[in-house]
């Protein structure tokens, strides 16, 4: 039986943080373990280009850490396909060609594309590849004719691009590509330590390698309910980062335990901080072990990877010869 397909990715950021394993990493694994889909996850590192490019020093790092976490988290490289973008060139062929046909203006009016260049200074971003970054994932998604895609909302407008990008050519050529669907799921609320989003470049985030004495002090750090100045004043749970992160790591005894001590100031915040650091600690122990296991067996790590790139090229490879066959580019006469 064919088994429909997901497909998605991540750029390469590095170390990922709880809000990434709870968010993305979380829903992926999910996926892989219902059994009914056939999984695809990729490191993006052209993509990380498209911002990027005058500084890659980190990428190959970078890609490598980030895939220690995802096989830590729970992706089994058995049942996933685990591969790197760069590896798989037949993107690059199928970005060349769908470029053709995508319509300037789809991309000029792209939200995303529009934040981005308005906000991030510093770093020129009017480049054609950063322009061009929805057609690269739209290669991405049609290569491996996804029926599902795993996004956060901030990725919808990346994904609707791709359906119009695969509508444009199924009608200019030959209906080779299924429109995808985004899977959108409810993801909890993370905050950093600051009570800002959690995020890498806001350095407030607890990273899923955090362990011992980094995890129990940054824990300890984390803003609680705001009007919680003393111990005796009552506490709001519902508003604090705290009590969403024993949401997802304490016991639910604990968990509606706390909530009417915290509200009638039974308990004050530096032992809620202390039980809730214990709970991640546990809840962390199996990730941990695995990381661990992979550190120190790099072998495995570039196995992995070489075996995804050999399983996610034998489809690409498919895909473009009917590509190139649709649109009569092929010099196989
Ligand atoms: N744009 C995605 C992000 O920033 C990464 C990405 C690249 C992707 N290609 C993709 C996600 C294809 C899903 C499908 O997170
Ligand atoms: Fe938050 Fe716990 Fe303090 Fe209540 S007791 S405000 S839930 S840290």
């Amino acid at each position: 039986m064919i088994r429909k397909r997901i497909l998605s990715g991540m750029r390469p950021t590095g170390k990922l943080h709880l809000g990434n394993l709870h968010g993305a990493l979380s829903n992926w694994i999910a996926l892989q373990n219902q059994g009914d889909y056939d999984c695809f996850y990729f490191v993006a590192d052209w993509h990380a280009l498209t911002s990027d490019y005058a500084n890659t020093a980190e990428i190959r790092t970078n890609t490598v850490e980030m895939v220690v976490d995802w096989l830590a988290a729970g992706l089994d490289p058995v049942k996933s396909t685990l591969f790197v973008q760069s590896s798989v060139k037949e993107h690059a062929e199928l970005f060349l060609l769908l470029s053709m046909i995508t319509p300037l203006a789809w991309l000029e009016r792209n939200p995303t594309y529009k934040e981005m260049t308005e906000e991030i200074t510093g770093r020129d971003l009017s480049t054609f590849g950063f322009l061009g970054y929805p057609v690269l994932q739209a290669a991405d998604i049609i290569m491996y004719k996804a029926y599902g895609v795993p996004v956060g909302v901030d990725q919808l407008p990346h994904v609707e691009l791709t359906r119009e990008i695969a509508r444009r050519f199924n009608f200019l050529y030959r209906e080779i590509f299924p429109i995808p669907e985004p899977l959108l799921t409810e993801v909890p609320k993370l905050l950093g330590i600051d009570g800002r989003k959690m995020s890498k470049s806001y350095d407030n985030s607890i990273f899923m390698s955090d362990r011992g004495d980094v995890l129990k002090k940054k824990i300890a750090a984390m803003f609680t309910d705001p009007q919680r100045q003393r111990k005796s004043d009552p506490g709001r749970p519902e508003l604090c980062n705290v009590y969403t992160f024993h949401g997802l790591y304490s016991k639910p005894e604990t968990v509606t335990e706390i909530g009417p001590d915290c509200r009638s100031a039974a308990i004050g915040c530096t032992a809620c901080k202390a039980k809730l650091a214990e709970a991640v600690a546990e809840g962390m122990r199996p990730i941990h072990e695995r990381r661990d296991h992979y550190l120190s067996h790099p072998d495995e790590i570039r196995a992995i990877i070489e075996d995804g790139n050999v399983r996610a090229a034998r489809i690409a490879v498919a895909t473009l010869a009917e590509v190139r066959e649709a649109m009569k580019i092929s010099h196989e006469l």
